[in-house]
């Protein structure tokens, strides 16, 4: 009985070995795909399929007001967990975090200010942005008023209880770093901005701070480990994170700009590469800015002088050279540093 037994199983046995390896195979294969989905290399770009996956999880629906003679965009989720509020650079504004639709008709949407928003609806915070009264933000001039600002927008919508954080980039990081020694943040992040430390007293209150920053910035990353080094001995907690240069790939723009369709993106990448503006490997010889891209695009064709995302493509040049750009490419850094410190 026994022995029938046995030699029956023995007969299935290659049949049951070869369904194994095949589970095998396909487990290994989910696991693969599973998780280069849900953890994207930071320093590249967002994968299509995460990136697709944001707008399926939320949608952009501004509102734009006129208050203190500046103007704000802001959005609150359902069930909102934290307040952030978030300052442009130099030459930015309000509206360029947020796509350009009815509720927005002006609204430029860079596609890495975008992206900070998305990350921070998704992970339900309720997002205010202000636009700075001049090309780049006063220390002196504007602190009372945007102290005001959240404050009575926070009190406008009920959001009392919750905890409050900041970002700032560039002169929008000086601006935050200055602003926290004022009023009360959980914590902050300062992105590509050393903060105004040398100017203020700090105190032992003052929120954990996290710089964001590209190293490539030599001077910029030096005053950066100074402050951190201060910050610490006075009991505030830091952290740092690096953002590397990264090469360009014929899809990152379409990839990472809405409305800028795949061909184009190729055409540009092939441009760059003839012109010499990318090497060999596909990374920016220079910055965006310092780089004579949009000539080189208008001579090829020029009517494409008037195509409304030059700042975008831009700023990711910019960001790719990995020298000064606004960067959602560390949101997980970022929003992972606010949530661990709401309390
Ligand atoms: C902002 O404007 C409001 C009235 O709209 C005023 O009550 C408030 O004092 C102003 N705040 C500042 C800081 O100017
Ligand atoms: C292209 O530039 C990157 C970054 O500066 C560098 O690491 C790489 O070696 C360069 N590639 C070539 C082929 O020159």
């Amino acid at each position: 009985m026994s022995n029938r037994v046995q030699r029956s199983s023995n007969k299935w046995r290659p049949a049951i070995t070869s369904i194994a390896f095949l589970a095998l195979i396909l487990t290994t294969l989910v696991l693969i795909f599973r998780k280069s989905s849900v953890k994207p290399s930071s320093q590249f770009n967002l994968p299509r399929s995460q990136w697709n996956d944001l707008h399926d999880s939320v949608e952009f629906h501004p509102t734009v007001e006129f208050i203190n003679g500046t103007d704000l965009t802001w959005q609150v989720p359902e069930s909102p967990k934290a307040v952030i509020f978030i300052a442009h650079g130099c030459n930015g504004r309000a509206a360029n975090f947020w796509d350009r639709s009815p509720e927005c008709p002006n609204c430029v949407g860079l596609p890495e200010e975008r992206l900070i928003v998305l990350q921070a609806l998704v992970r339900k915070f309720a997002v205010l942005t202000v636009s700075s009264l001049g090309r780049c933000w006063s220390l002196r001039k504007e602190k009372d008023s945007v102290r005001w600002i959240i404050k009575w927008w926070i009190a406008k919508h009920g959001l009392e209880k919750l905890p409050v954080v900041a970002l700032g980039a560039s002169s929008g990081g000086y601006f935050v770093s200055a602003l926290a020694a004022e009023m009360k943040f959980n914590s902050i992040v300062l992105m590509i901005a050393e903060g105004v430390f040398d100017r203020m007293p700090v105190s032992e209150e003052y929120p954990p701070t996290l710089f964001v920053h590209m190293p490539k910035d030599r001077d910029r990353m030096n005053l950066i480990g100074r402050y951190m080094k201060d910050l610490r001995e006075k009991g505030v907690q830091v952290s740092e994170v690096r953002c590397l240069e990264f090469p360009l790939t014929p899809s990152l723009l379409s990839d990472r700009i809405p409305g800028l369709d795949e061909s184009l993106s190729v055409k540009l990448f092939e441009l760059f590469r003839e012109k010499g503006f990318i090497n060999e490997t596909g990374y920016m010889r220079n910055d965006g800015r310092a780089t004579h891209w949009k000539q080189a695009l208008n001579e090829r064709d020029s009517s494409m002088r008037k195509f409304k995302l030059l700042d975008h493509i831009q700023e990711e040049l910019n960001l790719a050279f990995g020298y000064h750009e606004m960067t959602s490419l560390q949101s997980d850094d970022i929003f992972n540093w606010f949530e661990s410190h709401m309390t």
